[in-house]
């Protein structure tokens, strides 16, 4: 809720250096929801701070709105630069973090990121989700449970991933058929879900635009470690948003979106067994990961 537009007040103080902020703010000062009233404040604060602790130059002001402009360009239905500029600079996973505190035994949450696009199809527990093949099969095993180990029947276990070249079916539209590394799974009377794959690989996240200049000036790679996403759902339990990353896998270490927390890291183990192969329908060779999901109620 807002206030009316502020009447003319002669004894307003005027801008000054010294008192930017305390001046901006006091133009702020009806603003009715009192949400509003306080992040404005702390934002004027901190950026009027900053201004004044770097000082900034015209020109570096300049580039700064066309930085912005050229972000806010590159955004439409499918792609947000906006967000993938708060993943570079840590705000996506820091907002994750302050809103997920102290969660006990709860399993930590990490970042959406913008490949969840399209709607994962229901396939039946044990599906092989790569449509295409190739890389290395793997089979993902998991169980969702509350917080004091009961068994949660019915979730929705939504997965989505990068394939074994390190590309979502949506920055391949043209050669991979929709909703490959994709599935929608319900979990059995016990929690378990499993389900047939490709081990992920590394990959950049989208650097062809603003985002990507700025990691390329900073001497920074756009890489995120290999992972599987995972957004589970449950009738009474909060949901949580959050990956498996390969214990194996290069850049853990440096998260181009500074995703990783040490509790989501796995072994994707080596199986040579043939017959254990044979009964779930994989090469002789695979790997296979098991990611127990434990949510809070709600
Ligand atoms: C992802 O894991 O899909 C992702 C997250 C943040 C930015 C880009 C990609
Ligand atoms: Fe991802």
């Amino acid at each position: 809720m807002t206030t009316g537009p502020q009447e003319p007040d002669a004894r307003a103080e005027l801008f000054s250096e010294e008192r930017s902020a305390e001046v901006v703010n006091a133009a702020f000062a009806r603003t009715g929801d009192p949400r509003l009233r306080d992040v404005l404040r702390s934002l004027v604060g901190h950026l009027h701070d900053f201004v004044k602790d770097v000082e900034l130059t015209e020109d570096e002001w300049n580039a700064a709105i066309g930085f912005l402009t050229a972000t806010g360009q590159k955004c439409d239905d499918r792609r947000q630069e906006f967000v993938l500029l708060s993943d570079v600079l840590g705000v996506s996973m820091l907002v994750e973090t302050v809103n997920h505190r102290a969660r006990g035994v709860a399993t930590e949450s990490t970042v959406l990121g913008p490949f969840h696009v399209v709607d994962s199809p229901p396939r039946p527990l044990g599906a092989d989700i790569s449509l295409t093949g190739g890389g290395e099969a793997c089979l993902v095993t998991g169980r969702v449970t509350g917080p004091d180990g009961e068994p949660v029947a019915g979730a929705t276990v939504d997965v989505w991933q990068a394939d074994a070249d390190g590309f979502y079916d949506v920055q391949r539209p043209d050669t991979v058929p929709p909703a490959n590394l994709r599935g929608l799974f319900t979990t059995e009377a016990d929690g378990t879900f499993w389900f047939r794959t490709v081990v992920p690989r590394h990959y950049p996240i989208p650097d062809d635009g603003p985002v990507g200049a700025l990691l390329e000036a900073t001497g920074r790679h756009p890489n995120r470690p290999a992972h599987i996403h995972f957004l589970v759902l449950a009738d009474g339990y909060a949901p949580v948003t959050t990956h498996v990353f390969a214990a194996d896998s290069p850049y853990l270490d440096s998260d181009a979106v500074f995703g990783v927390k040490p509790s989501l890291v796995r072994d994707f183990a080596v199986v040579e067994d043939p017959e254990r192969a044979a009964r779930l329908g994989l090469p002789d060779h695979f790997r296979t990961v098991d990611f127990e999901v434990v949510l809070l109620r709600r």
